[in-house]
């Protein structure tokens, strides 16, 4: 979504590319806030832009590599247009800092995961003809109050479904991740400001809410745990759904799943990240849970709601991973009966304990476990969808369908896809519908009956 999407003969124009997870998607709207205080204004069109910025991720290999390739392209543009800047930020630029300079002489300026907000005088530095790095970590404080000074008046975006980072950092150390190291130590922000930022997206129209958070179940700060924040976030007038991701298994407690039954907003969906169904690996992972833990938190929700949606994260091939642990992947993938599953092929990071594991596991064995994991997954889904067909559910209207007429799409609290024919509702409005057929990954449906909003 974009923040500043009107034009200006005046202003300067900006492209942001995003890369990786719902939190740099986030961050690059911040970024879009940020620069319309300097006269920066959208465009869709790398050609047209004066300023470009990549907001990289470092999750695994192939998303790093996306960014060099993609600033090799940049650099054509450049010699057409020597007046433009690139700026690298995001998880790359904070793990390779000035490195990226020296790599890419058309680099004007990189900024880590806690500088958004130093933008402009970055920027007006490097309008003076220097290069930049800028990749320090606020302190702590700083980091809590994050965006005090635009949390209140410049969130504009006002999408139907918006995010909203309540943690940044994390404080487990997975053997297989980066994220401590480029997003830092794990920090709450104010809830004094989530809750105003919440309020402001719900007057501006957004109806969803997504907390987002590394761990967000270790949320504390003023004395108020995450449980005690969903509660404040529950009761605005006009928030009709809130969800949130992801919580760690090994912190997924009663009262978090009592809140999922009982606050109303809050949608019946679980992000619960498993990665393996192995204890060994799980052990190797620093995951600190077993299988058998994993099943009673899945249980803990569903003796409250037997039809709850779960998601996770699965990761194959992990360092010495044997056949034996992967069929016990696949045996935790039919046991849970996920709704969806983002599975990933092992990527080794570099400064993460795994990439120091001995066995590392061959790209044609990762390819064909994560083959045999999405086959098996589709039936699953395939099942689970069936199921619904026949069953009334509420969708939130997200807009009308991109190729048929009299058509809508949305998703279930559930958070499944649906088409939902005979219908023009707009988008934003809650309706009714009956599940009428299961494609392999969307739901169609028709109305049933509107519901309407209290008090909108
Ligand atoms: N290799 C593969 N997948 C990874 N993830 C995190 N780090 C790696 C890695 N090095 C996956 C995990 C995590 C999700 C966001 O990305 O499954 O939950
Ligand atoms: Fe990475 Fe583990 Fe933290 Fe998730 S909990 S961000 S996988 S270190």
């Amino acid at each position: 979504m974009k923040s500043c999407t009107q034009n200006t003969e005046d202003g300067k124009k900006v492209f942001i590319q995003t890369y990786g997870c719902q939190m740099n998607e986030y961050d690059t709207d911040k970024m879009f806030e940020v620069l319309r205080q300097e006269n920066y204004f959208h465009t869709d069109s790398q050609e047209d832009a004066d300023l470009i910025i990549l907001n990289t991720c470092s999750i695994r290999e192939k998303a790093e590599h996306k960014v060099y390739s993609e600033l090799g392209r940049l650099r054509n543009l450049k010699s057409a247009n020597p007046e433009l800047k690139i700026g690298v930020g995001g998880c790359v630029a904070q793990q390779e800092g000035e490195a990226i300079l020296r790599r890419d002489a058309n680099v004007d300026f990189v900024f880590g995961t806690d500088n958004l907000f130093e933008l402009p005088r970055m920027l007006r530095k490097v309008h003076n003809g220097e290069k930049i790095t800028q990749t320090g970590r606020h302190d702590r404080q700083k980091v809590r109050n994050f965006i005090p000074e635009y949390a209140f008046q410049q969130i504009s975006k006002s999408g139907i479904k918006a995010h909203l980072t309540i943690t940044k950092g994390c404080n487990n150390h997975c053997s297989f991740c980066v994220v401590p190291l480029t997003r830092g130590l794990e920090v709450s922000r104010e809830p004094e400001h989530i809750v105003a930022e919440a309020e402001k997206l719900v007057s501006t129209g957004t109806r969803e809410i997504c907390l987002l958070g590394q761990n967000v179940n270790s949320y504390k700060a003023n004395g108020v745990d995450f449980v005690e924040l969903l509660n404040r976030l529950d009761k605005i007038d006009g928030l009709q759904r809130l969800r949130f991701t992801s919580p760690h298994p090994k912190d997924f407690h009663e009262k978090l799943a009592d809140a999922i039954a009982s606050l109303p907003s809050l949608c019946e969906h679980l992000h619960l990240p498993l990665q393996s169904g192995s204890n060994r690996i799980l052990r190797r992972m620093r995951r600190w849970y077993t299988i058998d833990t994993f099943y009673e938190k899945v249980a803990m929700l569903r003796d409250r709601l037997p039809k709850a949606a779960i998601s996770t994260d699965l990761i194959v091939g992990f360092p010495g991973e044997t056949d034996e642990e992967f069929e016990m992947t696949m045996e935790a993938v039919r046991n849970v009966g996920f709704d969806l599953i983002y599975s990933f092929k092992y990527s080794p990071r570099p400064g993460t304990r795994a990439t120091e594991y001995p066995e590392h596991i061959s790209e044609s064995i990762k390819s064909e476990r994560l083959r045999i994991l999405l086959e098996t997954q589709e039936k699953i889904v395939q099942e689970k969808y069936q199921v619904l067909v026949g069953t009334e559910q509420e969708v939130l209207i997200e807009g009308n369908h991109h190729r048929k007429a009299n058509t809508v799409t949305g998703r279930t609290r559930g958070n499944h896809p649906v088409s939902i024919h005979n219908s023009t509702e707009k988008a934003g409005e809650l309706l009714s519908v009956l599940i009428t057929r299961a494609n392999p990954n969307s739901l169609e449906a028709e109305p049933s009956s509107a519901i309407s909003f209290a008090g909108i």
